[in-house]
């Protein structure tokens, strides 16, 4: 019987004296081979939705750094275009959606059953990864947390502040309730189609939940988030839910304590010690080394690397930045890193 693989052994709760790694959004701009399909294939979304390509991109850096995990190439905002929203990505400055506003303009979007015609080649790729990566890899499927889409699908565009799905969430919530419910139940769907393809692991995005107040980042991050892991997890027993509520401070705790995640990506301005004391005797961690030490590199690199290991390493852990690398990241301070964490 082949030993179990290191990502999931440390969901299982498990300790390991190396921790698995990998590193979020591991297949991107930073690759010169992912530059160079990019321009092959036309542009982001021509990658995402071709599963030759989008296999490729997922590869390429498990071929270059021999990760622990995969993650599946696709993006966040695949599943509002899935539900009938016009989605373009606008170089150099990111995502456009012809945003949806108020009541009709929400249910006058597709039903859920519907979204697998746009989206199944995104299964596809689910599949070919499931028979193409090394039997030691994790293959991580992916979804926005319904919130986080909702910011976008509202505004139609990333925001510094989450303004206009903050604003309607107050003046009208009713109809954000409506949106949040449509993208909950959606999210559900589209992610046990990527189980049933051969996703392992699966892991929430909510990248702005940190920009909800007061009671509205129970009822809007971390309700849908239990709605979700909870369906799946009664569909697929066997399945890995990590959470990444990013921002929330504190309230990571309840997550924690809310009993559906197997893990907990930290972002960087979680206190290792802090996680490590109130965090991971309930889940297992991910994270949390600043992206910019991919840039960087140097000692600090080397030292912060170090740290993490020597307060997160006693418990289960899966080692990861506190946010995506950048484009601006070296691959030689990747290389790196790997070797401080694979000694
Ligand atoms: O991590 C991986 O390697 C897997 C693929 C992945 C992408 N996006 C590819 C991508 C994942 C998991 C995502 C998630 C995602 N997408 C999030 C949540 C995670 C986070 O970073 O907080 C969000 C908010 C999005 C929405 C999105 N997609 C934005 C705002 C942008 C533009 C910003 C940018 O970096 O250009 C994207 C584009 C995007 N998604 C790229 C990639 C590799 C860059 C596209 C390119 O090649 O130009």
């Amino acid at each position: 019987m082949p030993e179990q693989k290191k990502l999931l052994k440390a969901l299982a709760g498990e300790s390991q004296k190396v921790p698995p790694v990998w590193i979020m959004r591991q297949a991107g701009r930073y690759l010169p081979e992912y530059r160079a399909t990019r321009a092959t294939a036309g542009g982001f979304l021509d990658l995402c939705y071709n599963p030759d390509f989008a296999t490729e991109v997922t590869l390429q850096p498990i071929r270059r750094f021999g990760f622990d995990a995969a993650i599946l190439f696709a993006d966040i905002l695949l599943l509002p275009q899935a539900l009938g929203m016009k989605l373009w990505f606008e170089t150099g400055e990111g995502p456009r959606l012809e945003p949806v506003t108020n009541l009709t303009e929400i249910q006058n979007l597709k039903p859920v059953e519907d979204i697998h015609e746009v989206l199944s080649p995104i299964y596809e790729t689910v599949k070919h990864l499931s028979a193409e990566l090394p039997a030691e890899t994790t293959l991580i499927g992916f979804a926005g947390a319904p919130w986080t889409v909702a910011t976008y699908m509202v505004a139609g565009r990333g925001t510094p502040d989450q303004g206009p799905a903050r604003r309607l969430m107050y003046q009208d919530t009713a109809a954000f309730q409506v949106l949040i419910d449509l993208v909950t139940e959606a999210t559900i769907e589209y992610l046990a189609r990527q189980v049933e393809a051969g996703a392992e692991v699966v892991k929430l995005f909510d990248s702005w939940a940190g920009a909800l107040g007061g009671s509205m980042l129970e009822q809007y991050a971390l309700k849908p988030a239990v709605k979700i892991a909870t369906a799946l997890k009664k569909r697929y027993p066997a399945l890995k839910f990590i959470g990444f509520p990013r921002g929330v401070g504190g309230s990571y705790e309840k997550f924690a304590d809310a009993g559906v995640f197997d893990g907990l990506a930290l972002d960087t301005s979680v206190p290792a010690e802090w996680a490590r004391d109130n965090l991971q005797n309930k889940v297992a961690v991910q994270g949390n080394l600043d992206p910019m030490l991919m840039v960087a590199g140097g000692d600090a690199l080397v030292s912060e690397t170090r740290r993490l290991l020597d307060i997160l390493g006693g418990g289960p852990y899966i080692f990861n930045l506190g946010h995506g690398i950048t484009p601006d990241g070296k691959p030689e301070n990747v290389e790196k890193l790997l070797n401080v964490i694979r000694g």
